[in-house]
């Protein structure tokens, strides 16, 4: 075969300029499209770096015209042929635009059947089909540039971190459970009957254990595993950015992290991103937007009412106010809704677990207009107006429930007006940090005390104290990294100490012998010289996902898995053969289908 052998490619079919025109060219790629004008027949030859137009004439070559006329859409084809200028016919929607390729020699190396959905920019087929036929739905640009976007970003990663001192070191796939708070998937050992490997929801025990080797400034671009309902920003294996470093505080930690997210921006869009990013608290980001990953590219902040709706007679207001439970509000700016889309409010927060949401619209002469206007005196309305700062037109929402349910509510009724009423600025990107969590939570489901990071980050020292007397006051030397809504990292101050991770193991309710089967090697290696540490973990789909301003994950990651954790291409989970399952002692309780 000549093509391939001594034909070699000499460009990628973005390539090609005015500049090129008269040079020899070789071509190869996938035929995006071929259409026939009487005597020449026009081909757009697509490869991942663009489109360029060959044609076909059987004055130039009637044999590759001939070849010409079996060409069909996916297609894979090679030519050698003459740049042409196009003179006054010009695409300036291409690169290639100014040129063509006139072809002298053609060959097809493989035919297509007819795709079942179109390669173009549009997504019209149904995502199960794209997912089963994966292979060509990465064929199409959006997900190509996804994908480049991902090689560019872990090139950028390295030489960052690389130039910053760190060292990329690999930690096992197949070892024990690392807890972030998911269930495990597990791997049964042939070699020991009964017995499991866990695959790591994150490198955290050995990242750690590399600090206390010595190893300081450790990275690693690795693979998590989370056996956990799916959302749209999340995965069951997806990928971090994990760093760790010795003899630091979460400032050298942060300083790290927004040099990294500059440089990636930069080097990706040409952003500048500006730093150091915007702080706070756990408490202030919960408070002002009634969630621990605001997106604050807008207002519509979150008004504390609990002390001021206490005596009115709505009874919902004042029996959630007895009960020790929250009102709060939020003011919408000049209104805007219809009374359809008021109607729809309750729908949003339903799932948020808010029995109702209540609204008022302030009516020209400063009067409510509102369902809850006649429980509500002119003193109260008075006091809210200020607090909301109301003015004419404007639209406030109430939700009164407990804390939690208050916030949760509110926070998602926020980014549901703003998102219908087009508030967010597009192309802007509002990293933060939000710090200062509270180091654990009662769980009363079962009855005891979870970490809220994971066991292995400090308690501030002035609160270790109060581990005994009233865990919830405990704050974490914890960090996550929030951009435009979502968590994109997440990190901590670690404990360094044994005493110290015995306590807080036993506040979770581990016993000593639990403590030492689960992480004995981890308290062991505290005895011998264990450095003080902290790292942060981020998320690399979710820089992606923001990088090429997509909300689904699986627009980011090669071959993704449904929501229902199977991947529909190669129909992963499947059965495997009894014999298989006999080699590593299991037997299956609900029959195979
Ligand atoms: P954490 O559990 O917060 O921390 O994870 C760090 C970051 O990883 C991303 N992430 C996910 N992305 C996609 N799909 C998922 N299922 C998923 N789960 C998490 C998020 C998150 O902020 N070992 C600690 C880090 C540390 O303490 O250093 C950890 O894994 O962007
Ligand atoms: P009702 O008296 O139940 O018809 O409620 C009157 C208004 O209060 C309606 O607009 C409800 O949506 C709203 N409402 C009900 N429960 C709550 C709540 N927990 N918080 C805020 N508003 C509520």
């Amino acid at each position: 075969m000549e093509f391939l052998r001594t034909l070699k490619r000499t460009h990628t079919n973005g390539q090609l300029r005015a500049d090129d025109v008269g040079r020899e060219v070789v071509l190869m790629g996938w035929v995006q499209n071929r259409r026939d004008h009487g005597g020449c027949i026009f081909v757009d030859l697509r490869d991942r770096d663009g489109l360029t137009q060959v044609y076909f004439d059987p004055q130039v070559d009637a044999e590759a015209h001939g070849l010409a006329e079996d060409m069909r859409s996916e297609y894979v084809i090679g030519v050698r042929g003459k740049v042409i200028s196009r003179g006054e016919n010009v695409n300036p929607k291409l690169p290639t635009g100014a040129i063509e390729v006139a072809v002298e020699q053609a060959i097809i190396f493989n035919a297509a059947q007819t795709p079942p959905f179109p390669i173009n920019d549009r997504v019209e087929a149904g995502e199960d089909i794209r997912l089963k036929y994966r292979f060509l739905d990465l064929r199409r640009a959006p997900l190509q540039r996804a994908m480049i976007m991902r090689s560019t970003v872990n090139a950028v990663t390295r030489n960052y971190l690389v130039d910053n001192g760190f060292l990329e070191l690999e930690t096992p796939i197949l070892t024990k459970a690392t807890p972030e708070g998911a269930r495990d998937y597990l791997v049964p050992s042939r070699v020991h009957p009964g017995r499991f490997y866990a695959l790591p929801q994150s490198p955290q025990l050995f990242k750690q254990l590399f600090m206390v080797s010595g190893y300081d400034r450790y990275f690693q671009l690795c693979r998590c595993f989370r056996d956990e309902d799916l959302r749209a920003e999340r995965q069951p294996e997806f990928t971090q950015i994990d760093l760790e470093m010795s003899f630091v505080d979460q400032e050298d930690v942060f300083a790290i992290i927004e040099g990294l997210m500059a440089r990636i921006w930069k080097d990706t869009l040409d952003i500048d991103v500006p730093t150091p990013f915007q702080r706070l608290t756990y408490a202030e980001a919960m408070d002002k937007y009634g969630s621990d990953k605001p997106d604050l590219r807008f207002g519509l902040e979150l008004v504390g009412l609990t002390d001021a709706v206490g005596d009115v007679e709505f009874g919902v207001f004042k029996s959630t106010v007895a009960n020790g439970g929250e009102v709060k509000a939020l003011r919408l700016p000049g209104g805007g809704l219809t009374r359809a889309q008021l109607d729809k409010l309750p729908e949003v927060v339903a799932p948020y677990g808010a029995k109702g949401v209540a609204w008022v619209r302030m009516k020209e002469d400063g009067t409510w207009q509102s369902p809850i206007a006649k429980f509500i005196g002119a003193d109260h309305q008075k006091v809210i107006n200020e607090r909301l700062g109301m003015a004419p037109g404007d639209l406030a929402f109430f939700v009164a429930d407990t804390w939690s349910v208050t916030h949760a509510a509110l926070g998602q009724l926020r980014l549901h007006l703003a998102k219908l009423l087009e508030l967010i600025p597009q192309d802007r990107f509002a990293f933060a940090w939000v710090t200062d969590f509270p180091s654990f939570e009662y769980d009363p489901e079962a009855k005891r005390w979870i970490a809220m990071h994971h066991p292995f980050t400090s308690p501030r020292p002035e609160d270790i104290p109060l581990m005994d007397e009233d865990p919830g006051k405990v704050y974490a030397r914890a960090y996550d990294c929030v951009c435009n809504g979502y968590e994109i990292g997440g990190g901590s101050i670690r404990i360094h100490q044994r005493s110290v991770q015995e306590k807080v193991f036993q506040l979770l309710g581990l016993s000593e012998e639990e403590a030492k089967q689960k992480f004995g090697f981890l308290l062991d290696a505290f005895s011998y010289g264990a450095p003080p540490h902290g790292g942060i973990a981020m998320g690399m789909d979710r820089l992606i996902m923001l990088l090429v301003g997509t909300d689904s994950i699986r627009d980011v990651i090669a071959f993704p898995k449904t929501q229902k954790a199977s991947d529909l291409m190669t129909d992963a989970p499947s059965p495997v053969e009894l014999e298989q399952l006999r080699e590593v002692h299991i037997r299956v309780a609900t029959p195979q289908k």
